[in-house]
């Protein structure tokens, strides 16, 4: 198993991802557009990262960075930290509680640390390799409903809005044979919930490694599946489906449907 070989003390990232999540207070931020104008992202993205690059460098000096919103993936280190300012940009700029900073380390391909957290509804997800996850410092594991009483989440390729048809028709077929769907608006806090055993399946077609690196840590320790849409793992170089659900039966079915769709 791969752990957090590089020792670094998950208490100290919580303190950093803690004291970035207070620059989110701030109500006088700007809003710029990002290509398509359903892309935005505002000046407390920007400072948060900030924050965050500079205070994880000083903790690992020689770990590299993947970060949404920079130019550069700077992935030379065996170590890498993958970092999404803040998820749920749209919900931030709107005054939305769903949004979060989510924090990975990976290590040889492999997340061996995450932190996801939400300032304004207080939550805050860690898990190390091996070590098991936490949602504010208790023990998660994901639920142990089948498909007729899942809740599904998920979104709609928000930013390549072509690959949303396949989408609807997953989700409509979806919200008939399960209890009910959700569309947060935050990937990261709809796959840390599934690991909490809150959402009992996960799929969007298009997601950044910034989007799922954290949580798919957080799903692994807490027990559930998360793979590409070829049951593959997921990796930290593109863009990419993530399919992930409470056990290995969901995930099946949940692949099945998609694949009806995807001919
Ligand atoms: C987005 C959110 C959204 C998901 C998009 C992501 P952002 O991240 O997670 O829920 O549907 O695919 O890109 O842009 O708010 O960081
Ligand atoms: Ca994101
Ligand atoms: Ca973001």
């Amino acid at each position: 198993m791969n752990t957090n070989t590089m020792n670094v003390s998950l208490q100290a990232v919580v303190r950093i991802v803690r004291e970035a999540a207070q620059l989110m207070r701030v109500t006088d931020f700007d809003v710029m557009q990002k290509g398509a104008c359903t892309n935005i992202v505002t000046s407390t993205d920007i400072a948060v990262q900030q924050y965050l690059c500079e205070n994880l460098h000083i903790l690992l000096p020689h770990a590299g960075f993947i970060c949404e919103e920079s130019d550069f993936f700077d992935t030379s280190s065996s170590q890498v930290w993958i970092i999404d300012p803040i998820d749920g940009t749209a919900n931030f700029a709107r005054g939305h509680q769903d949004c979060a900073i989510s924090v990975a380390l990976v290590s040889d391909g492999t997340p061996v640390l995450a932190v996801v957290y939400s300032l304004f509804s207080n939550v805050l997800y860690v898990a190390e390799a091996g070590k098991g996850a936490f949602r504010n410092g208790l023990s998660m594991k994901v639920s142990c409903r089948g498909l007729a009483e899942s809740m599904a989440c998920g979104g709609f390729s928000l930013y390549d809005k072509r690959m949303s048809p396949l989408c609807w028709r997953v989700f409509e077929e979806l919200f008939y044979q399960c209890n009910d769907f959700r569309c947060i608006g935050s990937a990261a806090l709809g796959l840390s919930a599934l690991a909490a055993g809150m959402y009992d399946m996960f799929f969007e077609i298009r997601l950044s490694p910034w989007d799922y690196a954290a949580a798919q840590l957080l799903i692994v320790e807490a027990g559930g599946v998360v793979t590409t849409l070829q049951g593959k793992p997921l990796t930290y170089d593109k863009p990419q489906a993530v399919v992930a659900a409470n056990g290995v039966e969901n995930h099946r079915l949940l692949l099945q449907v998609i694949e009806k769709y995807q001919r």
